[in-house]
This record gives structure tokens, C-alpha cells and sequence, in this order.
């Protein structure tokens, strides 16, 4: 009798609990590897200091993988799927990223700790933390539990992607499709604190006329580096300043129109991103910590970017192929 004037609630809050829990499942956390691989953090932090110790450069490389994954189909691990039909093959990506090497020996390590359990897009989301963190830039928590696609896009991978010729409002449109806002365009953009560019990416700007926002000596010097490769191979410091250091310097170098790419110092120069960035731009170059700040957040959302989770995808054994 007493337990019949229950049972009209106990459904609806059963039921409710059930929502909660699956809607809990389906957020990304920090500690989602804590029982099922306790270690993934050290691992792949070792795998990405033994490559850095090669080469400095890879820091920058692995950073802008993560990117490139997340801007195509969530971040899903799709760019590391190999094939001619794949995403490695788009335009904005053939010949271009590397790393795919390291992501390798990072899942080799992991899948003898604790197989078949961190996905390749995870491991892409915490290698570039680590990239980061390793160059002298911030540090924040990776959320984790991302599952990795079944198939890669490259009409996405062509059409998502920013190229450093479009104009600033476009790009803004780009960043705007995966729930990136002005903030964090400006802020992911400081990424170009580190790495290279290919002259193919920039020797348009001093091609004939000279760009009015490009300061006179560096655009000599360009020329002059890019003159000497005939297939545009030769590249150029993004941050001629400290190449393989994360700082803000980036920003200062916009400020004396130093930008290397079109789109960086689109930023601060053109009409658009006198409207809708510049500000932006010299609060970075004056302030280091809210750069850094920024960045962080700007690459959390980023991370959260359609996520695959609960059972969809797959956890992949090799990230260059599906299972
Ligand atoms: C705002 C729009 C962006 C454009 C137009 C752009 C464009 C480019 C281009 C053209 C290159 C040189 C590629 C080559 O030489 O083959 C490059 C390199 C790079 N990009 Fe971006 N990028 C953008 C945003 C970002 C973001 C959001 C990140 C990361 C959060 C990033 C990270 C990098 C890094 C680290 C490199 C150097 C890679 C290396 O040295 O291996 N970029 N980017
Ligand atoms: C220039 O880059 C392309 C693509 O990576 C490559 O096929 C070609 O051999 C490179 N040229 C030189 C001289 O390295
Ligand atoms: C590929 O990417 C484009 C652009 O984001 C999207 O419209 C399309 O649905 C994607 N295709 C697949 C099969 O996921």
C-alpha cells in the first residue's frame, strides 16, 4: 500500500537518471583513460620528447595535425587514414603535414601498455598538448574519449580548411563551422609561432608588385630564399623571430608587418581584420599570458569539435587504416 504511492514517480526518475548518465557518456573527460590505461599521458608525452629531440620542427608538425583532423568530420582521426581517396591527399594537406611517423610510434607504445584502447584521435589531441607544452607554450587538461572514423573526407579536407589566401571573413566562416569564434581564430592563429611554410603558400605576396603589408626586408629576403628553389619546396620561419619557440612573438611580428602568410597579416592589416581582429592582435602582442590563456581554451573547443563517442566509430589498432 505504502509503496504504491511510489511507484507513479519511480519510471520518470529512472528514466531521467538513464538520461543523465548517457548524456555524461557522451562529453569528452580528462580522466576517461584512468582505468583502461593509466599511463596514456606518460606515454605519449616520452613518444613526442624522443621526436622532439630529433627534430624540433615535429612540435609544430603534430600541432597542426590535430588541427587538420578536427576541421573534417570532428575530431575523428580521419586525417590519418592512408589511400589515395584520403584526406593526407587533399590540397591543403599533400605534401605538407607531416608527423603521421610519430603518431605511429605513439600508438605502437600504447597498444603494448593497453591495446586496442586510446583512440588515434585522442592520441592526436594529447601529442599536440604536449607539442605545445614541450615549445614553451601553455599546458591545459586534454579531455579524452574521442573514437575514431570509419572513413576519411577529402572534399571536406578541400573545403573546410582555411588557405592562407582567403580573405580573413572567410576564414572566419571556416572556424565558424566547428563552433570556433573570432577569439579563438585569432588566438589558433598564434599557432604560426612555431614551424614552416613552403614558398608555393606565400611567394605570391612580392610575385610582381610587392604587398604594401609586407615590410620591405623581409620581402627581400623571401625572394631571395624562394629563388632558389625551382619546385617552391624552400621554406620560411612562420615566426621568423624564434621558430621553434611558443611565445607570443607572433603577434609582434604582425604589428611590423612581418606575417608570413597572407592570412596572418590579414589579421592585423586588412579591412577585415582591422574590424574584426586587430584588436585582438595587439592585446596578444602586449600580453603573453592571455595569449597563452586563450590558446588554451581556443584549443579545448577545438578538441570538443563533433566528437565520435559512447560506441560510435572505432577504436582503431593502426591509425592509418580501419579495422
Ligand atoms: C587561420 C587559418 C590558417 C591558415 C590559412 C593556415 C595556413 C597554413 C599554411 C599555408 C601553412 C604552411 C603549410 C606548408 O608549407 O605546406 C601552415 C603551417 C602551420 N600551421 Fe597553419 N593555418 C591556419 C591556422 C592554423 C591553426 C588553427 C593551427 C593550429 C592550432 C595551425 C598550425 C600550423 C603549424 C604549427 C604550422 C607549421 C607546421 C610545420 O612546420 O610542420 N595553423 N598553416
Ligand atoms: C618538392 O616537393 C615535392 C613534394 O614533396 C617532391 O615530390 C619533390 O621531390 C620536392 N623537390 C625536391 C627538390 O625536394
Ligand atoms: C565531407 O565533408 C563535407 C564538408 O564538411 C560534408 O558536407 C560532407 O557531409 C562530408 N561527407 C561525409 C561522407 O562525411
Amino acid at each position: 500500500m505504502k509503496s504504491c504511492n511510489c511507484s507513479p514517480y519511480l519510471l520518470p526518475l529512472i528514466l531521467m537518471v538513464l538520461c543523465l548518465s548517457v548524456d555524461v557518456r557522451s562529453q569528452l573527460t580528462t580522466d576517461f583513460y584512468a582505468q583502461s590505461c593509466p599511463n596514456v599521458l606518460k606515454i605519449v608525452r616520452r613518444e613526442v620528447m624522443n621526436a622532439l629531440e630529433k627534430e624540433m620542427r615535429m612540435a609544430a608538425s603534430l600541432l597542426r595535425l590535430h588541427f587538420h583532423d578536427c576541421f573534417v568530420n570532428g575530431c575523428d582521426g580521419s586525417i590519418l587514414l592512408d589511400g589515395s581517396d584520403g584526406e593526407k591527399f587533399a590540397f591543403p594537406n599533400v605534401n605538407s603535414v607531416r608527423g603521421f611517423e610519430v603518431v605511429d610510434s605513439i600508438k605502437t607504445a600504447l597498444e603494448n601498455a593497453c591495446s586496442g584502447t586510446v583512440s588515434c584521435a585522442d592520441i592526436l589531441a594529447i601529442a599536440a598538448r604536449d607539442a605545445v607544452l614541450l615549445s614553451g607554450g601553455p599546458s591545459w587538461r586534454v579531455l579524452l574519449g574521442r573514437r575514431d572514423g570509419l572513413a576519411a573526407n577529402q572534399t571536406g579536407a578541400n573545403i573546410n580548411l582555411p588557405a592562407p589566401f582567403d580573405p580573413i571573413d572567410t576564414i572566419k566562416q571556416k572556424f565558424e563551422a566547428v563552433g570556433l569564434d573570432n577569439t579563438d581564430v585569432v588566438a589558433l592563429s598564434g599557432a604560426h609561432t612555431v614551424g614552416q611554410a613552403r614558398c608555393l603558400l606565400f611567394k605570391s605576396r612580392f610575385a610582381g608588385t610587392v604587398d604594401p603589408t609586407l615590410d620591405a626586408d623581409m620581402a627581400a629576403d623571401l625572394q631571395s630564399l624562394c629563388a632558389q628553389s625551382s619546385d617552391d619546396n624552400a621554406t620560411a620561419a612562420l615566426d621568423r623571430n624564434s621558430v621553434d619557440v611558443f611565445d607570443n612573438h607572433y603577434f609582434k611580428n604582425l604589428q611590423s608587418q612581418r606575417g608570413l602568410l597572407a592570412s596572418d597579416q590579414g589579421l592585423f592589416s586588412s579591412d577585415e581584420g582591422v574590424a574584426a581582429t586587430k584588436d585582438l592582435v595587439d592585446a596578444y602582442s602586449s600580453d603573453g599570458k592571455l595569449f597563452f590563456s586563450d590558446f588554451a581554451n581556443a584549443m579545448i573547443k577545438m578538441g570538443n569539435a563533433s566528437p565520435l563517442t559512447g560506441s560510435a566509430g572505432e577504436i582503431r589498432k593502426n591509425c592509418r587504416a580501419v579495422n
